[in-house]
């Protein structure tokens, strides 16, 4: 099959892209807007761009209306997040997070979920989570209609070892499991 990019619709066209470049690791960004609200969204256009210093990516669209979602916004504001990494069982605390709702309400406490102060940035981590990374902005780049934000790790807390991680295969999830190519 031969497909022409500008002939294909674009929910089809979602669904090729993600269906090949899989699995695509989730981050569950908390971050802080400035009256202190908690924010968590999760966030499959990520991944890690480079380690010496280590920074992430991620790649958020607007909204229909044109606006900034709220973690992008956050971010631009206050130059801090944190990616918290995800397990099966959390998922639907995941899912539910990604769902819209308005600034004013915390996913966090929505979800359940316990905030943990972090060492180095002023959003909280997801206590629940296997493993956070405390992040600081360091560059924002407006491609169409995506908000890429760049932000160099400078703490990491692993809370435990994973077997299985989780990721966006699609629009559905999977679990990776490790295998180890030494003898
Ligand atoms: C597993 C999963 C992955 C997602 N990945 C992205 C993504 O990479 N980029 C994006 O803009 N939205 C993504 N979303 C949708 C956002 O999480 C959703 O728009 C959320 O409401 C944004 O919240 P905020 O306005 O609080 O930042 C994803 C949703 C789910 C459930």
């Amino acid at each position: 099959m031969e497909l022409e990019v500008s002939n294909i619709s674009s929910e089809d066209l979602y669904e090729i892209l993600t269906k090949w470049v899989a699995p695509r690791p989730i981050a569950w960004v908390s971050t802080i807007d400035k009256k202190e609200t908690v924010n968590l969204a999760p966030f499959s256009f990520f991944n890690l761009v480079c380690d010496q210093p280590p920074v992430v990516m991620l790649s958020i669209s607007k909204r229909e209306d044109g606006t900034r979602k709220d973690t992008a916004r956050n971010i631009l504001e206050t130059g801090e997040f944190v990616v918290n990494f995800v397990e099966w069982n959390l998922l639907e605390k995941v899912k539910l997070t990604g769902k819209d709702f308005p600034p004013s309400v915390s996913e966090l406490e929505l979800a359940g979920l316990t905030p943990e102060p972090s060492k180095k940035v002023k959003p909280p981590r997801v206590k629940e989570s296997p493993a956070s990374f405390e992040c600081k902005f360091v560059k924002h780049m407006e491609l169409y209609e995506y908000d890429v934000i760049f932000g160099e790790v400078v703490f990491l807390v692993i809370r435990r070892e994973l077997v299985k991680k989780v990721g966006r295969l699609g629009e559905n999830f999977c679990e990776c499991v490790t295998i180890s190519t030494k003898a």
